[in-house]
């Protein structure tokens, strides 16, 4: 028998209590230990997940398939570039379109804002987000958090840096609500151009350049400037950006036991030097391999309903 979260959709970080999101890391826990190649668990069995991406995605959109096919769930692929949205169904249309074919669980992915909520305040099912715009990630931010409490024990009190494009950056925002409920203290870190305008509601110190990051961090959280969101002169010089935002190897070995994150796709070369992808302290892979069973653990604890 799971436990119950306090939430029956994932829109925000900040909608998870400290109470939940431990819920969802020791079944986390459980489910790395258990599985082996082969096995399948029978959580979702007989219930059906739409994956809804109106945004490309490598790592959310595999990671949640594979995670709802290891909890034995039917899959279906929405893709919208190939779908009747083209001809001007809209999304609530579409959306339930696909309920009245008996889907209960949807993973959406939307270059909108505030997509997923508006379709949770319109369907039974539930609505996991997957990415909305610059607003949210909720399942990065857990994944980014479980691989820290696996990597230092404990979150509270961790020195955790998130540098680079915070302006375009929904993992900053997921990041920054789920680490301070968990009690990390939370430093950002780049150009003026690339904060954005309303920083102060997050109640968070600064590091005007990459060196003073590393001296006051244990974990870089390195973001990706998102070139395609930006508009245009923003961000006058890339070569600039590198020099006082970006982590070089030899930067990155000035400090022992200094932690790099990236929630990927990574630009090597201008927010981060490729020789540090290797290097054990930087937890690139092992936070996507965690983003497969911390879906898992989502997805069997908000289908837990639709049994
Ligand atoms: N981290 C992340 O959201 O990556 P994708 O865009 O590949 O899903």
């Amino acid at each position: 028998m799971l436990k119950k979260l306090s939430i029956n959709s994932l829109i925000n970080a900040q909608d998870l209590s400290i109470e939940d999101a431990n819920i969802i890391f020791e079944l986390t826990d459980f489910y790395i230990k258990e599985y082996k190649p082969g096995i399948k668990f029978d959580e979702l069995k007989g219930v059906t997940v739409a994956m809804a991406f109106f945004e490309p995605s490598t790592r959310t959109k595999l990671s949640f398939e594979l995670a709802a096919k290891r909890l034995s769930a039917d899959t279906i692929s929405f893709q919208s570039s190939t779908s009747s949205l083209t001809k001007g169904e809209s999304l609530i249309d579409t959306l339930h379109t696909i309920e009245a074919m008996g889907v209960q669980m949807y993973v959406l992915r939307h270059s909108k804002s505030g997509s997923p909520k508006f379709l949770m305040e319109n369907t039974k099912g539930a609505i996991l987000n997957a990415g909305d715009g610059k607003h949210s990630h909720p399942t990065q931010a857990l994944l980014d958090a479980y691989t820290l409490r696996k990597h230092f024990g404990n979150i509270k009190n961790l020195k955790v840096c998130i540098c680079g494009d915070i302006l375009h950056s929904r993992v900053a925002r997921s990041n920054i609500e789920l680490l301070k409920i968990l009690g990390a203290d939370v430093r950002l870190c780049g150009p003026g151009t690339l904060l954005p305008r309303f920083i102060n509601i997050w109640n968070c110190e600064y590091c005007n350049d990459i060196n003073e990051a590393i001296d006051w961090a244990d974990v870089l959280l390195v973001l990706r400037l998102q070139r395609e969101r930006m508009e245009a002169g923003i961000l006058p010089s890339i070569r600039e950006f590198n020099k006082y935002f970006g982590v070089s190897y030899q930067q990155f070995l000035r400090k022992k036991d200094l932690v790099i994150m990236h929630p990927g796709p990574v630009n090597y070369g201008i927010e981060l030097d490729y020789n540090i992808s290797s290097h054990p302290n930087c937890l690139i892979q092992t936070q996507v391999t965690h983003g497969v069973f911390i879906r898992m653990s989502l997805l069997a604890l908000l289908g837990q309903r639709f049994k």
